[in-house]
C-alpha cells in the first residue's frame, strides 16, 4: 500500500484487496475437492466435456456449438449425403487419413471411419478448417456438397473430408459419444 498517508485511500484499497481474496479462496476451495478426486487424465477429460442435446437436430440440418473456444459441427445427415459419402473412393481423397480422435491410431479416410454412429447419420467435426483456421460454410456448400472455407476456397465434402483448395487435411473429429440417443457428450 503506497497510500500510507491518505487514511481514505488505505481503507478503499484494503477493503478491496480483503474482497478480492475472499472470492479467490471460495473459488480454491469449491475446485479442489473435485481435482483432488481424480486422475489428472479424468480431471481434465471432465473438466473439458460438454453435453450437447441434438433432439432437435433434424435431419438435413446442423448445430454449431462452441466447446474449446472452437465451433464443433454437429450435422445430422440426410441418406444423400451419407450415400454420397460412402461412394467415393479412398484414392479421390486428398488426405487419407481419418483424422479421427475416437480411433487409435492411423485409419483410412472412409466415411465409416469419421462417423459417429455405423449408419453415419451423425458426423461430428471441429468447424475450423485446416489451411489457416477460417470457419467454413456448411448446409451443403461448396463443389462436394459438404462445407466450403470462402477464405481461400477449400471444399470439404459430405463426410468433412478435403476435396479441394489449399486446406492440407479433413476436417477433424474430436473425442465424441452418444450418452443416450439425443445427448452427444464432447470430450
Ligand atoms: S483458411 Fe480455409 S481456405 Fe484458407
Amino acid at each position: 500500500m503506497s497510500h500510507a498517508d491518505d487514511t481514505e485511500g488505505t481503507r478503499r484499497d484494503f477493503l478491496y484487496y480483503a474482497t478480492a481474496g475472499a472470492g479467490a479462496v471460495a473459488a480454491g476451495a469449491a475446485v479442489w475437492p473435485l481435482v483432488n478426486q481424480m486422475n489428472p487424465s479424468a480431471d481434465v477429460r471432465a473438466l473439458s466435456s460438454i453435453r450437447v442435446d441434438i433432439g432437435g437436430v433434424s435431419e438435413g440440418t446442423q448445430l454449431t456449438v462452441q466447446w474449446l473456444g472452437k465451433p464443433v459441427f454437429i450435422r445430422h445427415r440426410t441418406q444423400e449425403e451419407i450415400e454420397q459419402a460412402r461412394s467415393v473412393e479412398l484414392s479421390d481423397l486428398v488426405d487419407p487419413i481419418a483424422r479421427n480422435e475416437n480411433i487409435q491410431g492411423q485409419a483410412d479416410a472412409t466415411d465409416e471411419n469419421r462417423t459417429l454412429d455405423e449408419e453415419g447419420r451423425w458426423l461430428v467435426m471441429m468447424g475450423v478448417c485446416t489451411h489457416l483456421g477460417c470457419v467454413p460454410l456448411g448446409n451443403g456448400a461448396g463443389d462436394f456438397g459438404g462445407w466450403f472455407c470462402p477464405c481461400h476456397g477449400s471444399h470439404y465434402d459430405t463426410a468433412g473430408r478435403m476435396r479441394r483448395g489449399p486446406a492440407p487435411q479433413n476436417l477433424p473429429v474430436p473425442v465424441a459419444g452418444f450418452d443416450g440417443e439425443t445427448t452427444i457428450v464432447l470430450g
